[in-house]
Formats: structure tokens, C-alpha cells, sequence
């Protein structure tokens, strides 16, 4: 596991945004794990930049997303779908036909969870996976547990994570109780994993999931048997190691 010490969150976003970018200029047609949240904006705006300067072609890029809200349309202002089209896929030329989310239209859990995987799996192995981490140490949607789930599955938002998001909806009641997820097993299997922290609310997670004993109770935990993990952290996420 290596950590990246970046000094706040625009220079942490410029180096994650070189990770990528360097990605897909040796390799154009790779496949890029996405997520969302609010940490990977600049991220994703680093790489705007660098399109609109002439220096990155995402023509051949295919993505997958991590996870999307179980029951909201995908025109809904705060389903991950409109989150990835505003934040990135708008923005860049990469061909829409090749970006991947959950539908979190589809009502039954098993088959919205079963053709993902298939999608997954068509994709033929994700090349580099964007994380960001929940206070809890969630990653996706990948809520503290006693186990690890493999594929992909529909989850029940722990209290805390539907506190933490309540900011980007009018109520807390407005927040979606499920989510369909990428599990753990799908997140494992990417070549390579980069993950993204910042700020001082998140240093008690990075502590107990990066310098901790591997748990489910701290999911990103796993992440510590992966066998190329980069961690962009600014010196707040970090404060407590
Ligand atoms: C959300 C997403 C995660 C994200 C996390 C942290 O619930 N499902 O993929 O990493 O919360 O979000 P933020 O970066 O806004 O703190």
C-alpha cells in the first residue's frame, strides 16, 4: 500500500488527476472504475482541464461505476448517473455507450445486482478503481458488516451514511434507505486501486482502516491485502497517523 501525502484537497486532486490521466495516456482503451461522492470532484476536474488542453483522449475509455440509489431516476439531481454526467462525462469525449452504473430503476434487487456483475465481467477487468471513503470506512456502498460481500448487492444505508449524505437532499427523509453496490470481491479484483481522503473527519477512518487490524466493521480494511493500492490523503485525513 502506498500513501501519497498531498498538502490540502486542490493538490490532492491534481495527483490523483495525474494518476488517471497517466493511465489513460499509456493505456487509451482502459477501463476506469468510478465513483462518486464529493472528494473525487476535483479529481474529475483535473482531468477536465486536461482534455480541454488538448492532452487527454477518453475516446476509447470505458468506465464502470461504483454504485447508484436504489429507486431514483436517473434525471434525479442527486442519482449518481446525473452526478457522473455533470461531474465528468459531459465534460470529456468519452463515448456514453461505454459508461456503466447500476440501474437503481430496476426494482429487483437480484437481477439489477446479477446483470451488473455481467456488465462487470463483459468489461473483461477494471484497469484502475477511483474510491473515495466513507466516515464509517465504507467504500461504494459497502456499510460496516461482520462479512465481506463479493459481488454486486443491494445494501440498507447505515444511519450514518444517510446522516452524512442528508446535505445533498432537501430532508434527511428524502435520502434513499438502499443502494446498489459493487461488492468488495468486484472491488479486489481491479488492477490497480486508487483511493481518495480528505479532511479531518475522515482521519479516524483512515486510521482504523489503513493502519488497523482487517475487519469488516472497516471495509476499506481489505484494502490492505490488495497488491497495488495508492491512498491520495491531504495532511487533515492524516492527522491522526
Ligand atoms: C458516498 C459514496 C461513496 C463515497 C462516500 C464518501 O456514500 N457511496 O462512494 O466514497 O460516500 O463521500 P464523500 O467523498 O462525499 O465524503
Amino acid at each position: 500500500m502506498k500513501i501519497i501525502r498531498a498538502k490540502d484537497y486542490q493538490d490532492l486532486s491534481r495527483k490523483a488527476g495525474q494518476i488517471i490521466a497517466s493511465l489513460v495516456t499509456l493505456k487509451p482503451d482502459c477501463v476506469l472504475g468510478l465513483a462518486t461522492g464529493s472528494t473525487p470532484i476535483g479529481t474529475y476536474k483535473y482531468l477536465i482541464e486536461q482534455y480541454n488542453n488538448g492532452d487527454l483522449d477518453f475516446s476509447q475509455v470505458s468506465s464502470v461505476n461504483l454504485d447508484e440509489y436504489k429507486g431514483l431516476p436517473r434525471t434525479h439531481d442527486q442519482s449518481y448517473y446525473y452526478f457522473m454526467h455533470e461531474n465528468l462525462f459531459d465534460k470529456v469525449n468519452i463515448d456514453l455507450a461505454n459508461t456503466n452504473l447500476p440501474d437503481g430503476m430496476e426494482p429487483d434487487s437480484d437481477k439489477a445486482c446479477a446483470d451488473y456483475d455481467a456488465v462487470i465481467e463483459s468489461m473483461g477487468g477494471v484497469d484502475l478503481q477511483l474510491l473515495g471513503l466513507g466516515h464509517n470506512g465504507h467504500i461504494g456502498f459497502n456499510e460496516p458488516s461482520d462479512q465481506f460481500k463479493k459481488g454486486t448487492h443491494c445494501v440498507t444505508l447505515s444511519q450514518r451514511t444517510i446522516e452524512a449524505n442528508t446535505r445533498f437532499f432537501a430532508s434527511e427523509a428524502d435520502v434513499p434507505r438502499q443502494a446498489y453496490t459493487m461488492g468488495i470481491g468486484n472491488i479486489m479484483n481491479a488492477k490497480k486501486v486508487l483511493l481518495v481522503v480528505s479532511g479531518a473527519d475522515k482521519a479516524e477512518a483512515v486510521k482504523n482502516c489503513f493502519f488497523g487490524p482487517i475487519t469488516p466493521q472497516w471495509q476499506a480494511s481489505i484494502l490492505q491485502l490488495h497488491k497495488d493500492v495508492v491512498i491520495v490523503a491531504d495532511e487533515a485525513a492524516l492527522s491522526l497517523v
